[in-house]
């Protein structure tokens, strides 16, 4: 087919953070190849589709995504297919639809460039898990808001049996040391005041430092503790089995590291815990968590949770409930449980209807909202800093986050990346209002 020149690139991404850094970095891949960054989808003459598996029928839904590209001349443009759902099907997508032109996994889209130039003649495939680094081949970051997300580890050795991230993104692996603190600096040095280290078992980090001493991440921590100009430092997603007593201390004595934690526990049943194959009890996830509140009372939880695994009762589900209200969440994820192909919990022959799935996450989603609310109604009152991040819906409106991750909305003359003083003033169940102030009380 002849296609004008590629010169307007369009990325999509779905799902998780991780998946939102690799999508910067893609159109930081494409800007260095010279392209330019198009609007939308309908005026790109490269479009790539950023997929996550996580998503309920994620293939199909991509299918449908794929065949909206089509336009009104029945033209289409230059398809990639990226991320989770591309690693997953590999060459099936080519045999399902003749739309996509190229297809390309999470661990090599540093090949982007290349791969865009063989398609010119053929569809190509690119799903390898290459023992180079994708990060080494990667640009110098450019776009820098005040807030900046860091891959400092990827993959999961976890194999949780409800979920696909074993098999889409490999095993775990973590960035080298220097080559994080390296990229720290360089996101610093372009305006971010608050960097969010990601992984999808990002507590599971370890490398050695400068010195050739091993490290886990509340070593990194520490390193970045040091660069002047870096004030916050966050990390997700977390593993209660990789919450060393280490990190745990980090959040006591480390001021920048902020007062929120991302810990999923997805069950309150320990029956259901063993069948999804979590390694660990309600029990220890409580003595962790209580743990973290003996080192810093005010830290803000929030969890991720399945209902409906296959052979959940109502007395499982109920566990997870009590769980709830004993740990009381800032903030949470909830889904209930679908089958995910080539997962050994799809193969269970106990499955639960979707009707029961359905009734118990609405019941669990209601006890999760009063308790968001309960959380933000507690911190009113506080004076603190916000980190301002975008315009609010009215004029005149600032939207930025609290320590604790909270939306905080203030009517002020700032600007996108101000450290603002405020008082919390007023709480809703997703933000809260503040009132400007003069002096900060972190
Ligand atoms: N069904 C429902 N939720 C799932 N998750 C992962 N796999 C499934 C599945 N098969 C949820 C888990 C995980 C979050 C990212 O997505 O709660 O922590
Ligand atoms: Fe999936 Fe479990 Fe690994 Fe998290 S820990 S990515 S849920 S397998």
């Amino acid at each position: 087919m002849n296609r004008p020149p590629l010169k307007r690139f369009y990325v999509k991404s779905f799902g998780c953070q991780m998946n939102g850094y690799d999508g910067e970095r893609m159109s930081e891949l494409l800007e260095a190849e010279g392209m330019i960054a198009a609007e939308d989808a309908a005026t790109a003459d490269l479009v790539v589709l950023n997929t996550c598996h996580i998503r309920e029928k994620a293939a199909e839904k991509v299918y449908s995504e794929i065949g909206r590209l089509k336009r009104a001349d029945g033209t289409s443009p230059m398809i990639t297919l990226a991320g989770c759902v591309a690693q997953a099907e590999g060459a099936e997508v080519l045999a399902r639809t003749k739309m996509v032109d190229i297809v390309v996994g999470p661990q090599a889209y540093h090949h982007l460039p290349e791969l865009i130039h063989q398609a010119a003649s053929g569809k190509v495939v690119d799903i390898d898990m290459p023992v180079e680094s994708k990060f080494d081949k990667l640009p110098a970051r450019k776009k820098v808001g005040p807030t900046a997300f860091l891959t400092v580890q990827e993959g999961c050795d976890k194999f949780c049996t409800y979920c696909v991230v074993p098999y889409t993104r490999g095993a775990e692996i973590s960035r080298p040391f220097s080559r994080i603190i390296n990229e720290a600096h360089a996101l610093v040095d372009k305006g971010a005041r608050e960097i969010t280290l990601l992984g999808q078992n990002v507590n599971a980090w370890s490398g050695e430092d400068d010195a050739g001493r091993p490290q886990g991440l509340e070593g990194l921590i520490r390193a970045l503790d040091k660069i002047s100009g870096l004030e916050r430092i966050r990390y997700m997603t977390s593993h209660p089995n990789d919450m060393s007593e280490g990190l745990i201390e980090a959040h006591g004595d480390i001021k920048k590291l902020m007062p929120f934690l991302h810990l999923p526990v997805q069950s309150g049943s320990n029956r259901i815990l063993k069948a999804m194959n979590r390694a660990h009890t309600t029990e220890s996830y409580l003595s962790l968590l209580q743990r973290l509140r003996e080192v810093r009372p005010d830290i803000a939880l929030s969890g991720d949770f399945i209902v409906g695994f296959p052979g959940e009762t109502e007395q499982d589900f109920q566990e997870t409930l009590d769980l709830i209200s004993e740990v009381r969440y800032a903030m949470a994820f909830s889904f209930a449980y679908s089958p995910r192909p080539g997962t050994p919990a799809a193969d269970m022959d106990n499955q639960i209807d979707q009707g029961v799935s359905k009734e118990r996450l609405q019941r669990l989603q209601a006890l999760l909202n009063t308790h968001q609310l309960e959380f933000n109604q507690q911190t009113i009152g506080r004076k603190t800093d916000i980190l301002i991040e975008r315009a609010g819906k009215k004029l005149g409106q600032m939207i930025g986050k609290s320590p604790w991750l909270q939306s905080v909305i203030i009517e002020a003359p700032v600007k996108i990346g101000d450290m603002v003083a405020v008082e919390l003033s007023e709480a809703g169940p997703n933000s809260i209002r503040g009132r400007q102030t003069e002096s900060v009380m972190a």
